[in-house]
C-alpha cells in the first residue's frame, strides 16, 4: 500500500524518531559535501494552490541535491485550475514522477489527491494541518535541546493548521501542549481532543506560556484569511509574543515561528530577532527533513 504523508499521523512515533535521526545523518552528509541521490532519474510533483517561499524551495533544492528534479504545477498554467478533477491529475502525475507534494486550501482535496495516487502524496500545507514544518521544529528543537518528550511547549495565538500539527505531535511523542488563543478562535476539538490530558486550552498567553520549554506562535491571518485580516488584528490584542511574555516562560525557553512572520503583530522584533530564537534554524531545516522524508516515502514506495 502507498504511504503518504497528510498528517502526522500517517508516521508512527518510532518513524518520526528515525527520521530525524536521519535527517541529521542527511544535514552532516551535505556539509561534508557528500554526494547522495537517492532520486536520480525521478521526478516530483509539487502542485501549489497557494504561495509559498520555504516548501516549495526546500523541496525543489532536496529533489536536486538528491540527484533528482521537482516540477513547479500552478493552477494557474494547469488545468486544475481550469476544473479538471484532482483524481484524474493524481492519475496522470503518478504514471510520471516518484511522488507529489501539494499546498492547498481544503484538507479533503489533498486526501482526495491521495486516494488516486499510487505514488506518495505530501501535505505541503492545507487549512487543517502542516506536518513537513513540524518535522522541521522537531529537528531543531532536538539540536538545541536533549529531548523533546516530557517538555512543556506553548502555542500563541490562533488555533490554526500549525497549532493542529502540535497538537498531532504532542499525541505522538508524548509533550504537554498548552495553547492560548483568543475566544473563538480555539485549534478544532477533534484534533486537540485527547485523553492523557497533555493538551490544555485557555484564553490567558500569560498564563498559559508559564514554565514553557518552548513558545510558538503564528500568523493571526492564514492564508486564504485575507478578508478577517482587520478583525483579527483586533480580536488577537494582547497575544503578542513579546519579551515580557518570554520571561513568564523557562529562562532558557526557545522561540518558534514557522514564517512568514510579522513583526509587531504576532511577535515583537527583539524577540524574533533575540537569543531564543531559533527561526532560521527551523527554516533551513525544512530542507533537511524533507530530505529524510523524501527518502523514507520513496524507499517504502520501490520502484
Ligand atoms: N513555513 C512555510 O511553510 O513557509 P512557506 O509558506 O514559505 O512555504
Ligand atoms: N498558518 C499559516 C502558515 C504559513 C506557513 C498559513 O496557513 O498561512
Amino acid at each position: 500500500m502507498t504511504r503518504h504523508f497528510l498528517t502526522l499521523n500517517d508516521l508512527s512515533a518510532i518513524e518520526i524518531r528515525s527520521l530525524l535521526d536521519r535527517a541529521i545523518e542527511l544535514k552532516r552528509m551535505l556539509a561534508e559535501g557528500e554526494i547522495y541521490e537517492p532520486m536520480r532519474n525521478r521526478a516530483l510533483a509539487m502542485i501549489f494552490e497557494k504561495s509559498s517561499t520555504r516548501t516549495r524551495v526546500s523541496f525543489e533544492v532536496a529533489a536536486i541535491h538528491f540527484g533528482g528534479t521537482a516540477i513547479f504545477i500552478s493552477p494557474n498554467d494547469s488545468h486544475l485550475g481550469r476544473g479538471e478533477p484532482v483524481a484524474d491529475t493524481a492519475r496522470v502525475l503518478a504514471s510520471m514522477t516518484s511522488a507529489v507534494v501539494m499546498r492547498t486550501h481544503s484538507h479533503e482535496r489533498v486526501v482526495d489527491l491521495a486516494r488516486h495516487s499510487s505514488v506518495p502524496v505530501i501535505n505541503g500545507l492545507s487549512d487543517l494541518f502542516h506536518p513537513c514544518q513540524l518535522l522541521a521544529d522537531l529537528l531543531t528543537y532536538l539540536e538545541n535541546r536533549d529531548t523533546i518528550e516530557d517538555i512543556k511547549v506553548a502555542w500563541i495565538g490562533d488555533g490554526n493548521n500549525m497549532c493542529h500539527s502540535w497538537a498531532n505531535a504532542s499525541k505522538l511523542i508524548g509533550f504537554d501542549l498548552a495553547i492560548a488563543t483568543p475566544d473563538g478562535y480555539e485549534p478544532q476539538t477533534d484534533i486537540v481532543t485527547d485523553n492523557s490530558g497533555r493538551i490544555i486550552l485557555g484564553n490567558d498567553p500569560l498564563e498559559m506560556i508559564k514554565d514553557a520549554d518552548l513558545v510558538v506562535t503564528d500568523t493571526w491571518a492564514s492564508m486564504g484569511q485575507e478578508e478577517e485580516k482587520q478583525q483579527r488584528m483586533q480580536a488577537f490584542s494582547g497575544f503578542t509574543v513579546d519579551q515580557n511574555m518570554m520571561n513568564q516562560a523557562k529562562d532558557n525557553a526557545l522561540f518558534m515561528h514557522c514564517l512568514p512572520a510579522y513583526r509587531g503583530y504576532e511577535v515583537t522584533a527583539d524577540v524574533i530577532e533575540g537569543p531564543q530564537s531559533v527561526v532560521f534554524q527551523q527554516a533551513e531545516n525544512r530542507l533537511h527533513a524533507q530530505k529524510a522524508l523524501l527518502e523514507f516515502l520513496l524507499k517504502e514506495n520501490l520502484p
